[in-house]
């Protein structure tokens, strides 16, 4: 199944996700790339990256854009030629897209792993989640602060912000769906919404830059 999932933010953003599953030749079918894309494209060494990478761009032609409507900044990060805003995020067979007509907007998908459990005292203060039930508990709740935190990470595009120590993420329970984070760096504040879904043992998160900053 391609498009696995669409979700309507609000009036002005939307959200697109797609399970991996076809051949690289069926997805390269009639998508035609930039050179600059082309020459990523034939760099990748992994095949799923390469097929993650065109269903992107078949994830980008729901909302009526091919690739030449992208181009990359220096720090790597995707905009779009129309003003609009783009978001993108793969992760082994699932990728997405966020795009907005008016907000500055994150998105990240991550599989749940027990590997976070090592690496979290980098990111986030881990006491706060040591009350959860169990370790899948706290494996999910884990994944979700990450993904918020590089969702942040990819709106405010300045290099040298620490995880850990410039952007903070509210605590939440999962039923809520929701949560709120900001980003303290130089002086500067920024606040933003981050929601999350769970789905096949991923955890999708996506922020939105909150216009009142
Ligand atoms: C760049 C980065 C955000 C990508 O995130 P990732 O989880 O590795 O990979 P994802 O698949 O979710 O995202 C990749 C996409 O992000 C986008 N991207 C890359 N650099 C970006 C940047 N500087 N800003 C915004 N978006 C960026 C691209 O669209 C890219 O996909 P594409 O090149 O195929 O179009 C990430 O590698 C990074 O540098 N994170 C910050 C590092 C850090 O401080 N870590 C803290 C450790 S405690």
């Amino acid at each position: 199944m391609p498009l696995y999932k669409t979700i309507t933010v609000n009036k002005d953003t939307s959200i697109a996700i797609w399970k991996v599953e076809e051949t690289e030749g069926f997805l390269a079918e009639g998508i035609e790339l930039s050179d600059h894309c082309q020459s990523r494209y034939d760099g990748m060494k992994s095949e799923l990256h390469r097929r993650a990478f065109l269903s992107i761009r078949h994830l980008m032609a729901i909302y009526g854009y091919v690739d030449k409507d992208l181009f990359y900044d220096e720090s790597g990060k995707p905009h779009l030629k129309d003003g609009n805003l783009i978001s993108i995020s793969h992760s082994h067979n699932f990728t997405g897209i966020i795009i907005s007509k008016s907000d500055d907007v994150g998105i990240d998908i991550e599989k749940q792993r027990e590997k976070i459990l090592r690496i979290a005292h980098k990111f986030t203060p881990f006491e706060e989640y040591r009350t959860l039930a169990n370790t899948m508990a706290i494996v999910r709740k884990l994944t979700i602060v990450w993904g918020a935190k590089e969702s942040l990470y990819k709106i405010y595009g300045q290099q040298g912000i620490s995880f850990l120590h410039h952007i903070n993420v509210a605590d939440f329970s999962f039923s809520e769906n929701r949560t709120t984070a900001e980003i303290i760096y130089e002086g500067d504040i920024s606040h933003y919404k981050v929601d999350f879904i769970e789905f096949e043992g991923f955890t999708c998160v996506y922020a939105i830059k909150d216009k009142t900053d």
